[in-house]
């Protein structure tokens, strides 16, 4: 997209309902931003031409990197790279890139993988005056870690980003002609692939965090595995902490290890009931000390009685999970809901602060609410003293940018680095300087119920593999402590590695993937995999795809599924996106997708629950929706955000200002795609794509259209109304909805959001719908047996309509599909 695009797309958010853009033409540097697809990520190598320009240019970069190298400024940088333990084996790992296809890389993090590694083999290229035909792509799992590690290595090279060291992510690049190395997100990399299959161009490809097992990296090394026939020239490198390297070596024909020697010094590994040990023993301690002073001052100690001890009073640890012996998964469960809360972590990090030395604190949290909540938990905290004496810091992959340094230097004397972090600090940013680690044992984690087509995110026990990484991140600079929020036999029933994600998530947007790239039925390919996912969830899958139109009865993409496949979203919110924008009312599908992209910005304080209800009700008003209940809590808080008081705004209604910032990015990156596969011409202006944003009806019928086959029937029992889905039968209404608690519904279904399982079936943000919406905008339909109706969901959902009222509707779609062609 060229620059007046990004521009227009501004402007056309702000005559709507956008103040600034939050992209900035500025913040891309002197690279070319580019969209993520229709970007060849290739382009430097490709474009070219001539041999001679090759050579020149090859000689420039050789010329430009000597006299960096020598220069004053990087000299502290580049004796720091040589102290990393990646360093005593860059001659190794150099010539097995050169002797070998394929190279497994293990080594405790921090070691200087990411770092260094790519960087030896653009220096080596460089040096050799092959620069102009290299072309290094390094893949990361999350955006905030490209974007760290590319200007970590610019600033080693004493460069600006964007010079010869680039990222790409989702919507954002920094990376000119001259780049060599560059940094995406494994997803960019994804969509890159269905352009150029074989990767035309690239040298050397750098897989990150393999032992992670994400899905997107799982699905990558199995198209891999296949293109390197293709390609006898492309080096493929795969890093992994150390984890299971064994198990990536074997699955690409016993390809070399090489592992990087650790160097980290002992951790001190304190569980729970240590804990309370040590902390009972600290204050006894103290509390001694003070003998022969006044009664006074004695006085005072006892009240001042540690948190932690405090906490765990009236508790005998023992006896609250002795009758857990068995280490099975069950105990796990059972013991998860006690004890582990926010004021034991809290206490946690007052009592390090008070009873231990110098040292910064990393605390692992399950997710963005932990987070910020603790974040104000300890600011507030009066009995840590002086908060200047504290910064406290939070690391969350979806936060836009991180603020880079702070986080990773040093604070000054006297002055204590607190981090909150999710599993993020496990393994893809390092930070020096950490001494201690506490470990609450958790990390949101998805899983995936084929049978009943569930997906839930929740808070589960980590792996001993996370558990075994999370306290190495204690002993990078000297001995260290970390402090397990959790008994001892749970870390033994802790399964020793996490279930890769291609088993425990629905696989709808990575079929679409397999489509797309045309890598044959979806089944076969995936049995390639390192381990292949369930066949019910592949078959789950593409019976969604089918539902919702991606997907003809063939299995072979539909103009909608191939509209889908450019964007790199869940297919619903895709389709969403896509009819908001055909049928003018694109504000509320831009709110809403990016609500369910990222996260609900209502809050709910437990103590201040009904009022919090009450907020939320207000801005449904009698539309039976949580959706819209969004959208006018969005458009609210960008008129105060217009007048100045947006602050206000969100304590008064229970709103979160981050989530409804980060809502707002995103809102604009979605518009930026919508523009970047014609389906929004920006240069129309927004009212050209807002005239029904007003109309519920039609705001609902769209979100009917995305949300489709989320439905639930509303059926009439006695003065009350009960709910029931397709899959699971009888569901509940989530108490945090405007639909909760309501007893009659004007419209006889509900779409929704997500289903979880919690003590109960929930259906999570409802909205409530008219048969129409569904006859209209639903999935495939049927004349019922009868000939007197129509059904759709398999027969689940029955409409009494003739003959005739079918046809017509059958023609209303059709038209819509042509709509969709057309682009
Ligand atoms: O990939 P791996 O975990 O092996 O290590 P790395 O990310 O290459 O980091 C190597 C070292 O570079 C870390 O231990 C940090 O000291 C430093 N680093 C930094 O200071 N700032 C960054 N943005 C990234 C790394
Ligand atoms: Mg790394």
């Amino acid at each position: 997209m060229s620059r007046e695009t990004e521009r227009r797309v501004g402007n056309l958010l702000s005559s709507s309902q956008r103040a600034a853009p939050a992209i900035d033409s500025a913040a891309s540097g002197q690279g070319d931003r580019q969209p993520s697809n229709g970007l060849k990520i290739t382009k430097p190598v490709s474009t070219l031409e001539s041999s001679s320009a090759k050579e020149k240019l090859s000689i420039e970069l050789k010329q430009r990197q000597d006299k960096l190298m020598a220069s004053n400024s990087v000299k502290e940088l580049q004796s720091f790279r040589k102290k990393l333990p990646a360093y005593k084996v860059k001659g190794e790992f150099l010539n097995a890139v050169s002797e070998n296809q394929v190279l497994v890389i293990s080594g405790e993090t921090g070691c200087g993988k990411t770092t260094q590694l790519p960087q030896y083999i653009l220096e080596e290229e460089i040096a050799r005056l092959c620069g102009a035909h290299c072309s290094i792509i390094c893949t990361q799992p999350r955006r905030i870690s490209a974007i760290s590690v590319a200007a970590r290595i610019s600033s080693e090279r004493g460069e600006n980003l964007g010079e010869t060291v680039g990222y790409q992510i989702r919507l954002e690049a920094k990376r000119s002609d001259q780049t060599r190395l560059l940094f995406c997100t494994t997803g960019v990399l994804l969509r890159q692939l269905v352009q150029d299959p074989d990767l035309t161009g690239v040298s050397h490809l750098l897989v990150d965090e393999i032992h992670e097992r994400g899905m997107n990296e799982d699905f990558l090394l199995i198209i891999l595995r296949d293109l390197l026939p293709r390609r006898p020239d492309l080096r493929l490198i795969l890093m992994s902490a150390t984890i299971n390297a064994n198990l990536f070596s074997k699955y690409f024909g016993n390809a070399q290890i090489i592992h990087i020697p650790g160097l980290t010094f002992p951790v001190t590994e304190l569980f729970l009931e240590d804990i309370l040990e040590k902390s009972r023993y600290k204050i006894q301690s103290e509390a001694g000390s003070f003998q022969g002073n006044s009664r006074r001052r004695k006085r005072e100690q006892d009240s001042k009685k540690d948190p932690l001890t405090e906490l765990f009073e009236d508790v005998d640890i023992s006896s609250e999970y002795k009758n857990y012996s068995a280490s099975t998964r069950l105990s796990l469960e059972a013991w998860s809901g006690s004890l582990l809360d926010l004021g034991l972590v809290e206490a946690t990090v007052e009592f390090i602060c008070r009873h231990e030395g110098d040292g910064a604190i990393l605390v692992f949290l399950t997710g963005w609410d932990e987070i910020s909540k603790l974040l104000d938990r300890i600011k507030g905290n009066k009995l840590l003293g002086d908060p200047s004496k504290f910064s406290v810091l939070p690391l969350h992959g979806s936060m836009p940018t991180i603020n880079q340094r702070e986080i990773f230097d040093r604070p000054p004397p006297n002055k204590r680095k607190i981090v909150l972090a999710t599993n993020i600090a496990e393994s893809s940013i390092t930070i020096d300087d950490v001494v201690y680690v506490v470990d609450c044992g958790k990390a949101k984690e998805t899983s995936y119920d084929a049978l009943n087509k569930l997906a839930c995110l929740l808070p589960s026990w980590i792996s001993k593999a996370s558990a075994h990484q999370r306290r190495g991140r204690a002993g990078r600079v000297q001995p260290g402590v970390c402090y397990r929020l959790y008994p001892k036999i749970i870390h033994n029933a802790m399964l020793q590695y996490q279930l890769p994600e291609i088993l425990r998530t629905p696989l709808q947007e990575l079929c679409l993937h397999i489509k797309s790239l045309q890598l044959g039925t979806v089944g076969s390919f995936l049995a390639k995999a390192l381990q292949p996912p369930d066949p019910l969830s592949v078959q789950n899958a593409i019976e969604l795809l089918k539902t919702i139109g991606a997907l003809d009865d063939n299995e072979e993409l539909t103009p909608l599924g191939r509209h889908l496949c450019t964007l790199p979203l869940d297919p619903n919110i895709g389709k969403m996106l896509l009819l908001g924008s055909i049928f003018q009312c694109l504000n509320p599908a831009l709110t809403i997708a990016a609500a369910l992209a990222h996260r609900d910005p209502f809050v709910l304080p437990i103590d201040r629950k009904n009022e919090a209800d009450a907020a939320k009700r207000s801005f449904a008003g009698d539309s039976c929706s949580d959706h819209i209940a969004l959208v006018k809590a969005f458009e609210g808080y960008k008129e105060a955000k217009h007048n100045r008081n947006e602050r206000a705004f969100c304590w008064e209604n229970f709103l979160s200002p981050i989530t409804l910032q980060m809502m707002e990015d995103m809102r604009e990156q979605f518009l930026t795609l919508l523009a970047d596969i014609g389906f929004v011409d920006i240069s129309r202006g927004a009212r050209a794509y807002n005239q029904y944003s007003h109309d519920l009806e039609m705001v609902s019928a769209i979100l009917c259209a995305g949300l489709y086959p989320n439905v639930v029937q509303c059926k009439r029992r006695g003065k009350r109304t009960a709910f029931y889905t397709k899959e699971v039968g009888k569901v509940d209404i989530h108490p945090a909805s405007v639909n909760a608690g309501v007893h009659l519904f004007p419209l006889p279904y509900m779409v929704y959001s997500e289903k979880v399982k919690t003590t109960s079936i929930y259906i999570r943000d409802s909205t409530n719908i008219s048969d129409y919406a569904l006859l209209l905008f639903g999935g495939s339909l049927f004349p019922s047996n009868n000939g007197e109706g129509i059904e759709m969901l398999g027969g689940y959902l029955h409409f009494s309509a003739s003959k005739s009222v079918l046809e017509l509707i059958k023609k209303l779609r059709a038209e819509l599909d042509k709509l969709l062609w057309r682009k």
